[in-house]
């Protein structure tokens, strides 16, 4: 059952079900609420799904990324190098870690994803690491990136919040660099309301991580309710990033559709790409190069230059289609305006031509072609 809408085509949309509702009502009756055992499974069975040594469930991506940027060592003085076409979390968690953002480009209208050249010529001295993100779950040319790092001695995270389950080259997005966020939100591929998982395969970072997210305490409620400790030491000031079982337990369920949830994306993403890619001047990102397979979070399009793009979204509005903007770059909000920042020429002319279509799994054909309809009738 999909969630009830304003919009006849809504952005992204939630399918409820007895399944997700049964999870719920198992770990309200079972009386632990708290981090506890689903917590656990849902750790175990992530990090199987990406083939992560180490997997942390956290309350949400941003404190996922803010774990990472601390488990690497970044604080006052050092720079991290990131897309400013992003969401603006990542830039966020790096000036709360008294670190600097200094922003790369993007590669174009073809590929949306950061710029390795960009990245290269933004290193300095300073700089600490590098956050990737995998706009819209399109992976980044990975090898390059890692190899780059490895070159200067910097730590790679992934902000992979749109690509739970995508590959680069056969690997999993999320363990290709040093550490991997990934975000649950309910529009994201695996929807929890609020949730996140730090997934690593080093020994040092997990231990790190596993003692920011709870205040760095050497031992957890959990582990005091089953009589297996009773007291604890508190290593590091750390922080109460700690994940529930009630959203545990959706997570479970979510993770098990996870494969065919973004096969389905995959389905209908085709379509609009078959329906619009080359149609009245719109461009469709990431066609697709068989080095990877995306998690398509997001069906993006370019509208031709010069487009008035307000007006294009307001007449879609009209038809009772929701659209947004992945993103406004960060570089152009008040609070980053004041930091200085490498020209981001293709940035600047991609971002203002951007527009995310409707996409969810169980989307169907019909909407999608009542999309496809109103972005014609917009476009010409
Ligand atoms: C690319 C990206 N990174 C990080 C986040 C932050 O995740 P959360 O909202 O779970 O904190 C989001 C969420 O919208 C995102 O899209």
């Amino acid at each position: 059952m999909p969630t009830t809408s304003y919009w006849a085509v809504p952005l992204s949309d939630i399918a409820i079900d007895e399944e997700v509702e049964q999870a719920v009502a198992e770990v309200v009756r079972s009386g632990w609420w708290s981090m506890g055992p689903r917590v656990q499974e849902f750790e175990t069975e992530f990090g199987r799904m990406c083939g992560a040594k180490a997997a942390f469930a956290v309350s949400n991506g941003t404190t996922a990324l803010h774990l990472a940027l601390l488990a690497v060592g970044c604080s006052a003085g050092d720079e991290v190098i990131v897309p400013s076409l992003n969401f603006v979390a990542a830039a966020n968690t790096i000036v709360h870690v008294g670190a600097t953002p200094v922003f790369c480009d993007i590669q174009g209208t073809h590929d949306l994803n950061l710029d390795v050249s960009s990245v290269e010529a933004a290193i300095t001295p300073a700089t600490r690491a590098i956050v990737v993100l995998h706009y819209g779950g399109h992976p980044c040319a990975m090898d390059e990136i890692v190899e780059l790092a490895a070159q200067h001695g910097i730590a790679v995270i992934e902000d992979a919040a749109h690509a739970p389950g995508a590959r680069w080259r056969g690997g999993m997005c999320g363990t290709l660099g040093d550490v991997g966020c990934f975000s649950f939100f309910s529009n994201k591929n695996l929807p929890v309301g609020e949730g996140g998982m730090v997934v690593t395969d080093s020994e040092a970072l997990a231990d790190r991580i596993r003692l920011l997210r709870s205040h760095g305490m050497t031992k957890l409620t959990w582990d005091r309710h089953r009589g297996h400790a009773h007291s604890y030491d508190v290593l590091v000031p750390g922080f109460n990033y700690r994940l529930d079982e009630i959203r545990a337990a959706i997570g479970l369920v979510q993770l098990r559709r996870l494969e065919e949830q973004n096969a389905a994306r995959a389905r209908l993403v085709a379509q609009y790409r078959a329906a619009l890619d080359g149609v009245a001047g719109i461009e469709m990102p990431f066609r697709g190069n068989g080095e990877s397979q995306s998690a398509h979070h997001l069906a993006v399009i370019v509208l031709p230059e010069e487009s008035r793009r307000v007006e294009f979204q307001s007449r879609l509005a009209e038809a009772g289609i929701q659209t947004s903007v992945h993103y406004p770059p960060i570089h152009s909000f008040s609070a980053y305006r004041t930091i200085t920042h490498r020209p981001l020429p293709v940035t600047d002319m991609v971002a203002p031509r951007l527009v995310t279509l409707p996409l969810y799994p169980h989307m169907g054909d019909d909407q999608v072609a009542a999309v496809v309809r109103a972005v014609v009738l917009a476009a010409s």
